[in-house]
This record gives C-alpha cells, sequence and structure tokens, in this order.
C-alpha cells in the first residue's frame, strides 16, 4: 500500500497554519485520505490559538485536479449511493471551511478543478498566479455542483456567467476569474505563494477577536442557506453519482478516452 500520508502538508508559523496539497505526480487531485486530512487540519486549527490564519496552496504549476477520480469511480460502482453524505470526508471538509471563523487565504497557480474552485467560495482572500484555470466540469463529469456553488456562483459571477461555467464547464482563466471578483489579484506564479504568506502574517497581526467578528457578520446573512444548500446539493451529488452518466465519465476518464453520454 502506497504511504499517503504526505499528500497533505500542514505548517504553523508564525500564526499562519499553511495546508498544501502535495500530490502533483497526479495533479494534486484530492482522494479520501487527503478531505480528512484538510477537515482535521481547520478542526484543529480553529481550536489552536496560536493559529490566526489558514493559507491553502498547491505549487506553482498545480493547485487542484479536483476529486480523485479513482475514488469518484469506486463510490459510484455497483450503482448504489454512495454512504450518506454527512459521514464522507468531503462534506465534513464542505462543512469546516464554510463554517471555519478565522480569515483563510488561497493561492492558486495552474489548474484549479471542481473543488479545487469552489473551495476558493469558502476563502476570504484568494490570489492566482497568472497560469491559473478554474474550471467546474461538474456536468461533464454526470454530476453536479458542491460547496454551495450553485447559489454563491450566480450570486458572485452573475446567472448568465455562472451557467457558463457550470453547464458547459469549460476553463476560465485569472484574468476572467479577477473580474468576476473571485479572486483578488493576479500576479506571476513565482509570486502567489509568497504573496499569499505575506498577507497571512498581515492578517496575522491583527487582533484574532476583531476578525473573526468582522468575518462572522459579513457571513452572517447567508450562512444558515449555504449550509441548508450544501445539504441539497450533497443528496443530488450522491443521486447523480450512482448514475449511468457519472460512471461513464470517470470510467472514460480511467479509460483515457471521451466519454460517451448517447445512452445518458
Ligand atoms: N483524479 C485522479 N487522477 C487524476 C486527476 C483526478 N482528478 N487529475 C489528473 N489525474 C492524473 C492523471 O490520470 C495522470 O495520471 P497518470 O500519470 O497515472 O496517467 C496524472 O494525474 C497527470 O494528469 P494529466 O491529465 O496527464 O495532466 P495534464 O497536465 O495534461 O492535465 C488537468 C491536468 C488537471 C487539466 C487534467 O488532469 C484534468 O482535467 N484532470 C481531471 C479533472 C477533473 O475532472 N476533476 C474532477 C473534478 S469534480
Amino acid at each position: 500500500m502506497s504511504d499517503n500520508s504526505q499528500d497533505i502538508l500542514v505548517h504553523t508559523e508564525a500564526g499562519v497554519c499553511t495546508i498544501t496539497f502535495n500530490r502533483a505526480d497526479k495533479k494534486n487531485s484530492i482522494t479520501e485520505a487527503m478531505y480528512a486530512a484538510m477537515a482535521d487540519a481547520l478542526a484543529q486549527a480553529e481550536q489552536d490559538a496560536a493559529v490566526r490564519c489558514v493559507v491553502f496552496q498547491g505549487d506553482m504549476a498545480i493547485f487542484s485536479a479536483g476529486n480523485d477520480i479513482g475514488d469518484f469511480l469506486q463510490q459510484s460502482a455497483g450503482g448504489a449511493a454512495p454512504k450518506p453524505a454527512a459521514d464522507r470526508p468531503v462534506w465534513r471538509f464542505l462543512r469546516n471551511i464554510a463554517g471555519f471563523p478565522k480569515p483563510v487565504i488561497a493561492a492558486v497557480c495552474g489548474p484549479a478543478v471542481g473543488i479545487g474552485t469552489t473551495l476558493l467560495l469558502h476563502c476570504d482572500l484568494v490570489y492566482a498566479g497568472d497560469n491559473a484555470a478554474f474550471s467546474l466540469p461538474f456536468v461533464n463529469l454526470g454530476l453536479c455542483p458542491e460547496a454551495a456553488s450553485s447559489m454563491l456562483l450566480p450570486q458572485m459571477f452573475g446567472y448568465h456567467r455562472a451557467a457558463e461555467a457550470l453547464l458547459l464547464g469549460e476553463p476560465f482563466m485569472a484574468e476572467a476569474a479577477l473580474e468576476v471578483g473571485l479572486v483578488n489579484r493576479v500576479v506571476p506564479p513565482g509570486e502567489c505563494n509568497a504573496l499569499a504568506q505575506a498577507q497571512a502574517r498581515k492578517l496575522a497581526a491583527k487582533p484574532l477577536s476583531a476578525l473573526i467578528e468582522t468575518k462572522r457578520l459579513m457571513k452572517a446573512g447567508q450562512a444558515a442557506q449555504v449550509a441548508a444548500r450544501m445539504d441539497e446539493e450533497g443528496a443530488s451529488f450522491g443521486r447523480l453519482m450512482a448514475g449511468p452518466a457519472a460512471r461513464e465519465a470517470f470510467t472514460a476518464f480511467m479509460e483515457k478516452r471521451k466519454p460517451d453520454f448517447s445512452k445518458c
């Protein structure tokens, strides 16, 4: 069995907890074990008084290729709906990041696919390398959006641009993400992680109680709606995951061929 304990690196220094995707050979795609590690890291960072801010990062070439498709295929195998949403590490991770009280920053270079993009909707500051490519190919995988992105994306992008991103699932680049407000600033990829760290250090020097209260107030109007939408999406996602379109999409990816949805 391969050792995957290094696929997520967690490092805390000077009040900043940095969570790094470290599975570059698989484009930082995220396994169940990685979701569990990130959910645990967030739970611990919330409790740890020494942590004042969290940073998510990949490397200069890749943020994350989204959910591991081999894991998706396993979950959809047999046609049975996967275990209840609330039990799965991915939903625990999403709940933890959506409700995380302290500031969260992301540094995104290269592809940010699926949850690699939707997790950004729950970050407070997002910095992108000029090579960042965001995509939400849920429909292309026979699935539907998660992380409350079916609600947050139309709010942020406007309906038609959100529909283009979610229905077509084609990548959009850093400048387009800047224009719609998904990212704060676009910089050369070699500067992105350092910029995120510099901003995190600034936040870490501020009074934590005031940061937490300000973030809570900014999100207070929609926290319950986000949680409810995540539950609704989770139920649909689980149902679609067990369907023929998703199985065909996952199998096609693993077999490195185009999916055939003519019967789905
Ligand atoms: N799950 C599992 N493995 C993945 C993966 C994923 N989401 N994304 C990439 N990989 C693997 C590839 O199978 C390949 O493995 P191999 O070397 O054993 O053949 C390796 O990572 C490199 O991927 P490759 O596609 O050759 O890299 P690329 O630079 O040409 O393209 C991406 C990068 C991210 C654009 C492309 O890999 C991609 O589209 N991945 C799937 C994204 C996706 O649909 N995610 C689910 C979102 S819900």
